[in-house]
């Protein structure tokens, strides 16, 4: 690994001029250099350098970068490669952070834990099929709870028997590791089976590796729980993974949602059904890492509650942090006393799948009713209740989104809207002071280990991750263009001057964590830290960023600065013949900019609702029909203003 030190040393001695002659002639054209470009066929030259800004740009290929990018792309090398290839060449010495000299070690012990959870699963499958006690105990009790063969063979349902001749006699039998066994938690201190008399579900991690075991009781013993699960380890921790994803997740992509349950059993009747977009959170409350793992494949998710109002009300409480990731959020409730695997079997799947439909609720709008109902006219409840709301609406991270919710809770509430909005405005910065001290020590222990994720990158996802792909997002890109480009101009001087950067990040802080274009959504937050810091930034910084991507993206905005303009055009239809041109006016440029991410913001916003309509159109539920309704025509107002505002500018 190359110290962070000597990075800076090289990129402080490359000159580009001279990187690049080393492989190019080049000849002086006013403050610039032009050659024949390197990287396509070209017969009069349009490949420039620019030795005061120390980056190249091919005006035909489009190729562009610093002088660490230029060996990357001309000699196929990685990112440490390139820094070796320019130490030699401008004699620095290289200073070295070593791998961890246990790396490789670690590296087998996982496999080797993966593989004995294999052999262990291996053994209660046997087991169930293939021994009397597993039939007559454990595969007559999946069958009397519905259970058909293919169901129990597809999740690799076992069995595990109590007495001799259990795992542990087994494993260790045929040579595995008893240390191993332990630290798996399959094997007890005392070297006994932990696992003895229960049926097992297997539980995968969403590639489908092995990771842990679930046992359920047979009977009701009062005196052992009803569930016991193998202990983390290495290779498991309960809160990032989510029971039947491996088998779920391509239902959830085409389905566009995931359904969360709270029980094993109800995932298995649910897949059995054909109800295939279905994961269980193995009897936690729903972690911040299991929300990730969700929005890899579908920013909706539906909670399916069993009917416990009480038991709902606790979940509740922990899920705000789902709306934080912008995730959509409906809860279901079932009947009370029903769970999905009761209810499924009581009624069936029609009936099942439409009931789903015809109760989901909106999140926030189903607590603020839940808890509504709960609190009556007390007006010291009432408070808290308001408190608990407000809470919430904090964390939805689209200001956009949280306006309408927050005009709905007050309609819903009986609360002033403006009451309501300034009790949010403070439960948000106090998030946000929180968020930014995080930031800050992640930002600190990031700047110490950034070797490490740059050895990673190979030379081809360096290159692929700075282009402008055809799905990365305009507006999100703009915003990234005008940060680098004029974000430390002045948007006004009087009577304090203002910075474009700080105004545009002030607008659309919160919903950077969910911008689609990860690396835009890089750079604002490196740009608002440095801010917050009291750092100067500048087009230069990006330019010479140790982060290749950031880096290639600052070269091309600087070599096209309308690049993007010219989708606008496309993406909008906005005449821009009219329009001086961005860089007669950087600051109406900017501003617009920002318009346009927050127009775009609440088209996706009105598409989304008008598709719930669509569904509740279809539907027997009034009510959750005219609030959307309702939601719609806020939604547009807003959007219409800032198509005028738009308008008003541009022609
Ligand atoms: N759970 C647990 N330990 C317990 C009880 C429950 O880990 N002692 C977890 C399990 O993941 C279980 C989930 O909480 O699947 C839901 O609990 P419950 O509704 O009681 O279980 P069901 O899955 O409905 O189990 P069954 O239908 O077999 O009674
Ligand atoms: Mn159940």
């Amino acid at each position: 690994m190359i110290s962070q030190e000597t990075i800076d040393a090289i990129f402080n001695a490359a000159r580009i001029e001279e990187v690049v002659e080393e492989f190019v002639p080049l000849k002086k054209r006013g403050i610039n250099m032009i050659g024949l470009c390197p990287f396509h066929d070209e017969k009069t030259p349009s490949f420039t350098v620019s030795p005061t800004r120390n980056i190249y740009k091919c005006f035909g290929c489009g190729k562009g970068g610093n002088p660490v990018n230029f060996i990357m792309e001309h000699e196929g090398s990685s990112y440490p490669e390139a820094l070796r290839h320019l130490a030699a060449k401008y004699q620095i010495e290289i200073k070295e952070s070593g791998l961890p000299a246990d790396y490789q070690e670690e590296k087998n012990e996982r496999d080797s834990l993966f593989l004995l959870n294999e052999f262990a699963l291996d053994f209660y499958v046997k087991q169930l099929h293939e021994t009397d006690l597993g039939k007559s105990i454990g595969l007559s009790y999946f069958k009397d709870r519905g259970l058909l063969l293919k169901t129990i063979e597809k999740f690799r349902l076992g069995f595990a028997p109590s007495g001799p001749g259990g795992l542990t006699q087994a494993a260790v039998a045929k040579g595995y590791n008893i240390e191993f066994l332990r630290k798996l938690g399959l094997t007890t201190e005392k070297d006994r089976d932990f696992f003895y008399n229960r049926v097992m579900f297997p539980i995968h991690n969403a590639n489908g590796k092995v990771v842990a075991f679930a046992g359920r009781q047979l009977t009701t013993q009062k005196r052992s729980p009803k569930y016991i699960n193998s202990k983390e380890s290495d290779i498991y921790q309960k809160s990032k993974v989510l029971y039947a994803m491996n088998f779920a997740k391509q239902a959830i992509r085409k389905e566009g949602s995931c359904i969360l349950v709270e029980g094993y059993t109800d995932v298995l009747a649910l897949h059995q059904a054909g109800i295939e977009h279905v994961v269980a959170a193995s009897g936690t409350a729903l972690t911040a890492d299991q929300i990730r793992l969700i929005k890899r494949y579908t920013n909706t998710v539906r909670l399916l509650y069993d009917g416990d109002p009480a038991g709902v009300k606790a979940a509740l409480r922990g899920i705000d942090l789902i709306l934080q990731q912008d995730l959509n959020v409906e809860i279901v409730m079932l009947p009370e006393g029903e769970d999905p695997d009761s209810y499924l079997r009581s009624q069936g799947t029609n009936t099942f799948k439409q009931y789903v439909e015809e109760n989901a609720k909106d999140f926030i709008l189903f607590k603020t009713d839940l808890v509504l109902e709960e609190t009556g006219k007390d007006p010291i409840k009432k408070t808290e209740l308001i408190k608990d709301i407000v809470r919430s609406l904090a964390h939805i991270t689209d200001p956009i989104k949280r306006s309408v919710y927050l005009r709905q809770c007050s309609g819903q509430l009986d609360v002033d809207e403006d009451l309501l909005v300034s009790e949010t405005n403070q439960a948000i910065n106090k998030i946000n002071r929180d968020q930014r001290i995080d930031q800050m020590r992640q930002a600190r222990s990031e700047a110490r280990n950034r070797p490490l994720v740059m050895d990673g990158l190979t030379p081809d996802e360096a290159k692929s991750s700075s282009k402008s792909k055809p799905g990365v997002d305009y507006q999100e890109r703009d915003i990234a263009r005008i940060l680098i480009l004029h974000g430390h101009k002045l948007i006004v001087k009087e009577p304090e001057p203002v910075q474009v950067a700080s105004y545009i990040l002030a607008q659309i802080q919160e919903v950077i964590p969910s911008f689609s274009d990860a690396l835009s959504a890089k750079i604002a937050l490196l740009y608002g830290q440095r801010l917050a810091n009291g750092e100067e930034t500048d087009t230069s910084y990006f330019i010479y960023h140790t982060d290749p991507d950031i880096s290639k993206l600052a070269s091309d905005f600087c070599a096209s600065p309308y690049e993007y303009s010219e989708n606008w055009k496309t993406m909008w239809d906005i005449h821009l013949q009219t329009q001086p041109m961005p860089e007669e006016n950087e600051v109406q440029d900017s501003i617009q900019a920002l318009w346009r991410f927050m127009l775009k913001r609440y088209q996706k916003l009105s598409k989304e609702n008008m598709e719930k309509i669509e569904e509740l159109r279809e539907g027997t539920n009034e009510d959750e029909l005219i609030k959307h309704l309702e939601v719609q025509r806020m939604i547009v107002t807003k959007r219409n203003e800032i198509a005028q505002k738009l308008n008003t500018v541009i022609l």
